[in-house]
């Protein structure tokens, strides 16, 4: 959703300005900036592209100075074009400016400022703000104070930095409701949306929170609170991320690279911190009502979350898109809000989460990104530790946040008796294999998989089909599939086929089945009698399951080291698999799907 960079050093920036586009470029990849201070007169240089042309077209590397910001644009505010791309600078060129975020009164701030004289270039909200920028620094004299009163006239979100040749020594940012983050260099600092952005430069980050302005010179970094302008004190931490796993490592995608490091974040996440275990399971033991948040893929790993809730601990924990949860939830002291999300910055999630946070409920977050906001706004947090997710789509995010989930369901399970010690050890020793068979799952099926995708490519319309948890395993597969093929792809399960969805089913027409262990049979059958009903009518079958394979599917993959609690996990493998060969195939831009960005910070 937007990634903005800022570098100021004593050397020339621009390398690592490009470097830096590149790595936040998974934030939004329809145009990009860069503006630095050379000699006291800012160099704008942007465009419509991706990272790598506009770079080479505008010859962004041979850029000279030492303190500059850069951005890559995801289009809310304005179409994708050359004048919307950021930085903007005001009219005198005197101030340059980059944004992340939607600036709601934009409009008329806009007109205001145009009856004062100013003239506009471009339709976005973040122009309005250099040349408010500008307007308050006229009245000031002083960049920091103008920037704490344009930020009290905002309404909406923002994460800005600003250069300006007033103070050619400084780079200002400033946060509200949008991600930030401050990099402590060797005479260099770095200002970031996100870790990505200063990774390759240094480990020792400072998040800064809302209502924060930063002013970094190559050699300090002041925090001060935007209403007062009162200092803020805050000790750096240190990110323990390895630069390379932001490298694809020799695969042709990140998606394909993230997938197989699964089994390594699904051995990651069971290194929870034991205390938080224990805490996080009081919390839940303790509450009157459960809900498990999140939104896309995050929301179903709620909804298979809610399953092994069920099944482990006899509760019903309710699964809830962050979205509708204002809508729909009840909220009180008594309830326990628990969210699932990479980024730890999704806007509906935060918003589901303050929402129940001011009705006096509990919340808790399972979240990848150190440092992100929900990490601050939550009572407690597991992280879960998968390391950085590059590709737009989730996989290994989602995968150890569902481990994660059965991980806490096994100790309230145990807490509360409803799973004897036995049960418990049982489970606990199948988790502990997973990490080995996600791995086998990858290495033994891809090859076949492969060939599935590439017989079915021409399927452009194509239902998933599981019941119970599988159910939540077939909508997540559909998800990725329709975000990186752009086929239509709609996850359902299994009962729903009699009362509509079957009408579709016509010759060719494709499905996949996401089908139990054949020891849960109840599941099974069921499952197999809907395969049966779209056979009957000419339809096109897929299997995804285990055991013996079975002449009613056209392709099929089963699997045979598996253990029924783990097994949707292992189905949900095969389906990013499949998604991944099938846009492949097609020739899509797997990593950064169109109209998509890996971080929605926006409503
Ligand atoms: C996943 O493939 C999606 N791109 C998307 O649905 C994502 O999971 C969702 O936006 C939630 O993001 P979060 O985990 O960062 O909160």
């Amino acid at each position: 959703m937007c990634g903005i960079v800022g570098i100021i050093g004593s050397s020339r920036i621009s390398p690592r300005l490009i470097q830096s586009l590149l790595n936040l470029e998974y934030r939004g990849y329809d145009s990009c900036g860069l503006a630095i201070l050379n000699n006291g007169v800012i160099d704008v240089r942007k465009d419509t592209g991706p990272v790598h042309q506009v770079a080479e077209q505008l010859r962004f590397s041979e850029m000279d100075g030492c303190a500059g910001i850069g951005h890559t644009r995801w289009a809310t505010t304005g179409t994708v074009t050359r004048a919307n791309a950021h930085p903007h600078l005001d009219n005198s060129g005197e101030f340059a400016l980059v944004h992340n975020g939607i600036i709601a009164n934009y409009r008329a701030l806009r007109q205001k400022l145009q009856h004062a004289g100013h003239r506009f270039l471009s339709e976005t909200d973040t122009e309005v703000l250099v040349h408010l920028l500008a307007h308050k620094y006229a009245e000031t004299g002083i960049l920091d104070e103008a920037i704490r009163r344009m930020c009290r006239e905002l309404e909406g979100t923002f994460a800005l930095a600003v250069i300006s040749n007033h103070e050619p020594d400084r780079i200002f940012a400033a946060r509200h409701e949008s991600p930030l983050i401050v990099g402590i260099g060797t005479g260099e600092n770095y200002i970031g949306s996100d870790f990505n952005a200063i990774l390759d430069y240094t480990r020792n980050v400072i998040p800064i929170h809302d209502g924060e302005l930063v002013i970094l010179s190559r050699d300090s970094v002041s925090i001060r609170r935007l209403d007062t302008g009162e200092k803020i004190q805050r000790e750096f931490v240190k990110l323990n991320w390895d630069p390379e796993l932001s490298q694809k490592g020799g695969y042709p995608h990140y998606m394909l690279k993230e997938i197989h490091e699964q089994p390594n974040t699904v051995e990651a996440a069971l290194t929870m911190d034991p205390e938080k275990l224990e805490a996080m399971c009081i919390k839940i033991q303790n509450a009157r009502r459960v809900y498990l948040i999140g939104v896309g893929t995050t929301f179903y790993v709620a909804l298979t979350a809610q399953y092994y809730f069920r099944r482990l601990t006899g509760r019903h924990c309710i699964a809830l898109s962050s979205d509708e949860f204002e809508h729909v939830a009840e909220v009180d002291e008594h309830t326990l809000v628990i969210a699932f999300s990479q980024s730890g910055e999704t806007y509906d999630t935060l918003h589901a989460l303050r929402y129940a946070k001011n009705a006096g409920s509990h919340t808790a977050a399972i979240i990848n990104v150190l440092g992100s906001s929900m990490v601050h706004e939550v009572e407690m947090v597991i992280m879960q530790q998968s390391g950085p997710e590059i590709c737009v789509l989730s996989t290994k995010a989602a995968i150890a946040q569902i481990v994660i989930a059965l991980r806490l369901a096994l100790e309230v399970g145990k807490a509360t008796g409803e799973l004897s010690t036995h049960a418990f050890n049982d489970h606990l020793e199948q988790l502990n294999k997973l990490s080995t068979r996600v791995r086998r799952v990858i290495n033994e099926t891809k090859g076949f998989v492969n060939t599935i995708a590439r017989e079915t490519k021409k399927i452009r319309n194509w239902l998933f089909i599981g019941r119970g948890i599988y159910s939540a395993v077939a909508m997540e597969s559909a998800l990725k599939m329709k975000e990186v093929t752009y086929h239509h792809a709609e996850g359902i399960p299994g009962g729903f086929m009699k009362h509509g969805t079957i009408a579709l089913i016509e010759d060719g027409f494709g499905s996949i089945f996401f089908l139990p262990p054949q020891s849960e049979a109840n599941l099974y059958h069921h499952s197999i009698a809907n395969a049966e009903e779209i056979k009957s009518r000419h339809g096109f079958i897929v299997g995804f399951g285990f055991g013996e394979p079975s002449d009613l599917f056209d392709h099929q993959i089963r699997l045979d080291d598996y253990d029924p609690l783990t097994a949707p996990i292992l189905l949900l493998v095969l389906g990013q698999l499949f998604s991944y060969y099938s846009a492949v195939v097609l020739k899509r831009n797997v990593d950064r799907p169109r109209s998509l960005a890996k971080s929605v910070t926006v409503a």
